[in-house]
Order: C-alpha cells, then sequence, then structure tokens
C-alpha cells in the first residue's frame, strides 16, 4: 500500500512530517474582543497537533482591529498578542507539528457577527464591538453594510499592517506564514472585477487588481527573510459569470511564485453569495490540479476530503501536494492517527499514552 500522504514535504528548508495540514478555521473563541488567543485556541489547536497532522494553522487573524470577520476574532497586530500565541505554537512544537497562520483583512466581509450560536442580520452595531468595514470599492457584500473604499494613500499602512503582523508571528515562532486571499475578504476583493471596480493603481487590468497582494507578499516576504515558507490561500472562481475565475488564478500563481511564494492553498467561493458551487468530495481539487500544472509550485487541496484512501490517492497520484483537513478534524482531532491505522502507515508519532488505544 501506498504511503504518499505520510511522505515529508520540505519547503524552503522547512519540513513536515506528512502531507495533512489543518487549514485556517475560525473559532470566534476570543470574548475578551482583544484578539488575543485563550485556552481554548492552545486547546484546539494544541489538539489538532497531537492528532498527527504535519501542519496545523491557526484561523484567519487579523492584521488589524478591523481586519477581523467577527469581534471574536484572533488579531496580530499587537505584541501582547504574538506573546499569547508563542505559548500555543510551543505546544505544536512539542507534538512534532509545524504551526503556520492564516493573516488577514476581512475587508467589505468585516464586523460580522460570529460564525456559530444565534445570528442577527446584517453587521454588528458599533455598540457590540463592530465599525465600518472598508473595500476595494462602495459594493456591498450581499445583505452587509457598503464598505467604504479604501483610498489610494490608504493601501500602504495595510501593506504595513501585514508586515508587522508577520513580523510578530515568526517572533511568535510560527514556521509558516499564509496571506488570505481567499473567500471574498479584502485581497480577494481587490482581484474580483464583480467586487474591485476602481480607476486607479489598483483596480482595471489582472496586473492592477493583483497589485495590493502582490505588495503585501513583497513586504512579507521582507519582514520574514528567506527561510520561512510563505503560502497564499486563493479563491479559484468566484463561480459567477465576470468574476474572478480560473484562468486568471494561474496568472496570479505566475506572478506569485516570481514574488517567491512557495506554496498555493487553493480554495473557492466566498465573494458572491448567491451561487451555485457543486459540492462534493474534492470539488476544488480540479483547481489546484490545474494551478500545480502551470505554476510548477506545490499546490494544498482543501474541501470534503475526509477519507483516507481518498486522500492517499490525492497524493500519491501528484493532483496536489498537501491535502487540508477541516471539518472532519473538528470531528475527529486525531484523523491523521486514524488515516495511518487505515493505510497500514506505522506512525512514530503516535501520542505515547495513547498506543494502547491502536493495539
Ligand atoms: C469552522 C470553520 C472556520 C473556517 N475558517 C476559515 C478561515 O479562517 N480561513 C479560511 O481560509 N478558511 C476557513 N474555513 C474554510 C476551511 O479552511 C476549509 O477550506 C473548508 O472548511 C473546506 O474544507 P473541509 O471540507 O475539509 O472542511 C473555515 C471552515 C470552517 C468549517
Amino acid at each position: 500500500m501506498s504511503h504518499a500522504l505520510f511522505e515529508p514535504l520540505t519547503l524552503r528548508g522547512v519540513e513536515a512530517r506528512n502531507r495533512i495540514w489543518i487549514p485556517p478555521m475560525c473559532q470566534y473563541m476570543v470574548d475578551a474582543q482583544d484578539g488575543v488567543p485563550t485556552d481554548w485556541h492552545l486547546m484546539h489547536l494544541g489538539s489538532l497537533a497531537r492528532g498527527g497532522a504535519g501542519v496545523v494553522m491557526a484561523e484567519a487573524t487579523g492584521v488589524a482591529p478591523e481586519g477581523r470577520i467577527s469581534p471574536q476574532d484572533l488579531g496580530l497586530w499587537n505584541d501582547d498578542q504574538a506573546a499569547a500565541f508563542a505559548r500555543i505554537t510551543s505546544f505544536i512544537h512539542t507534538q512534532g507539528a509545524l504551526a503556520a497562520i492564516q493573516l488577514a483583512h476581512a475587508g467589505r466581509k468585516a464586523s460580522t457577527w460570529r460564525g456559530w450560536g444565534e445570528r442577527p442580520e446584517g453587521n454588528v452595531p458599533v455598540e457590540h464591538g463592530g465599525w465600518q468595514p472598508v473595500g476595494a470599492s462602495p459594493i456591498a457584500f450581499t445583505g452587509l453594510a457598503e464598505p467604504r473604499e479604501l483610498t489610494v494613500h490608504e493601501l500602504p499602512g495595510i501593506v504595513e499592517a501585514f508586515a508587522a503582523a508577520a513580523r510578530r508571528a515568526i517572533a511568535a515562532g510560527f514556521d509558516i506564514l499564509e496571506i488570505h486571499a481567499a473567500h471574498g475578504y479584502l485581497l480577494h476583493s481587490f482581484l474580483s472585477p464583480l467586487s474591485n471596480q476602481r480607476t486607479d493603481a489598483y483596480g482595471g487590468s489582472l496586473e492592477n487588481r493583483s497589485r495590493l497582494l502582490i505588495e503585501i507578499v513583497d513586504a512579507v516576504r521582507a519582514a520574514i527573510g528567506d527561510d520561512i515558507p510563505l503560502l497564499v490561500r486563493v479563491s479559484a472562481t468566484d463561480w459567477a459569470e465576470g468574476g474572478w475565475d480560473l484562468p486568471q488564478t494561474v496568472e496570479l500563481s505566475h506572478m506569485l511564485r516570481e514574488h517567491s511564494v512557495d506554496m498555493i492553498d487553493v480554495s473557492s467561493g466566498g465573494n458572491i453569495l448567491h451561487v451555485k458551487i457543486p459540492v462534493g468530495p474534492g470539488y476544488q481539487l480540479a483547481f489546484a490540479t490545474a494551478i500545480r500544472e502551470a505554476s510548477g509550485l506545490p499546490v494544498s487541496t482543501v474541501g470534503m476530503i475526509d477519507e483516507p484512501f481518498q486522500a492517499e490517492q490525492i497524493v500519491a497520484l501528484e493532483q496536489a501536494d498537501v491535502v487540508m483537513v477541516g471539518r472532519e478534524t473538528l470531528r475527529d482531532p486525531n484523523f491523521p492517527i486514524r488515516a495511518a491505522d487505515a493505510l497500514r502507515y506505522r506512525m512514530s508519532y503516535k501520542p505515547g499514552p495513547y498506543e494502547r488505544a491502536y493495539r
């Protein structure tokens, strides 16, 4: 039986022990609304590391307070947040996994209610910790407030916020960084012609719509040096006529490669609400494979991959280099251990105290 899923993967000299990675998953659990990780985040991310994943990626983390999706999101705009993250990366390392973090700005989809429990319509009002969202253009995401268009003079501040958060992430012990350019958040909203109707150097042509992301990639790379792998999560398509699509994502991935990005994390959707998405097992895999073939960069795939043989086949057939497993690892944080057992792979890093459970 092949064990491609359990082959290590090295990016810039940083070795992940296997190809089952945990994708970023917002918890909306910062009740103090100060962006500082709590025991919940230590327990949640720690248990995923203990479960045998190669890389555990912390959720979309705001590079600025107004860049959070909800007031309960994590942040990395100050040193208290970085100090609290250091405890988490340290525990992840004791489990033999690598720690990654997704740096994000939510743009026009910011200041929304947390993604579970009771969720009123619309945005979170100021008296509940909300704020005025900003965006590429004054075009609202369905059901949310119209964002204030960012002026061209504000964009260097956004670039610097990503770079500063990246610096703090390294200080906090993260091994891998990801920039969130998917799911309709700020950078995706700049990429897509449906949400970006600017007439300055950041709107119009593909090059212009990509400009903010490329500037952020360059600034983050300058901040973190040459040794840290940098990923970008993209939505390969808006699933909407006239929107962002696979050919543009392929063009973008060539640019990202030239600008020192090490892997593309391929998702889809999130910028337009009412679209038909053919959701099913591995429904985003074909995008990842196309981007891998066209760009020559390693890719990760994500989306309803929750069965060990399915995951193994994707890596063995070189359709993707990494399989990110989200909701299935919320159901069972020990999914990688279970996958190893199913594939008859002798995993040397099962937690010692748990060994008797697997005899
Ligand atoms: C609870 C939850 C929170 C999520 N938060 C994020 C996030 O912070 N950043 C992101 O890029 N995707 C986020 N996603 C999307 C996942 O990373 C993943 O792409 C998606 O769940 C599909 O994979 P799956 O079918 O294995 O769950 C989230 C998904 C879930 C279920």
